[in-house]
């Protein structure tokens, strides 16, 4: 089906200025960019985005380094995006990325992982939410 994710170039990827280079990969993989932002997140809205994992040892410091510099949010469309795209981004851990993947290419260390997306087309819904208004979305 026609699903869309929430993706975030980290601030590890924009510091190098790879947000064109990780939308290359994103297009080439036939996923579309349908909303797009250049944001700095607050420690609120960092917090309220990684919720499920604040009891998590390294809560503390994703939050520290997601508000450490711009981050880039964006609204991905395409048949099955969810899962396509985490394949796209490989393994969290960069050390276990399969080659071609985001994280593979691009990523520095299983923190700055250069990228996130959602997990389920349910949460892609709520993390939609919390950085679109609808009509910043055109598919
Ligand atoms: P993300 O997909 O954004 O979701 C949670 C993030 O926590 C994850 O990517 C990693 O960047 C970060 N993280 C930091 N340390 C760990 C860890 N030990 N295990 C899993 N995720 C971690």
């Amino acid at each position: 089906a026609i699903e869309r994710t929430f993706s975030i170039i980290k601030p590890d990827a924009t510091r190098r200025n790879l947000t064109g280079a990780v939308n290359a990969v994103i297009e080439k993989a036939g996923l579309r960019i349908v909303a797009q932002k250049r944001v700095l997140m607050t420690k609120a809205q960092a917090e309220t985005f990684y919720a499920v994992h604040k009891e998590r040892p390294f809560f503390g410091d994703l939050v520290a380094f997601m508000t450490s510099g711009p981050v880039v949010v964006q609204v991905l469309e395409g048949e099955d995006a969810v899962a396509k795209y985490r394949d796209v981004m490989g393994a969290t851990n960069p050390a276990n990325a399969a080659e071609g993947t985001i994280r593979k290419l691009f990523a520095e260390s299983i923190e700055a992982n250069s990228a996130h997306g959602s997990d389920s087309v349910d949460n892609a819904k709520v993390e939609i939410a919390q950085f679109f208004a609808g009509n910043e979305i055109v598919g």
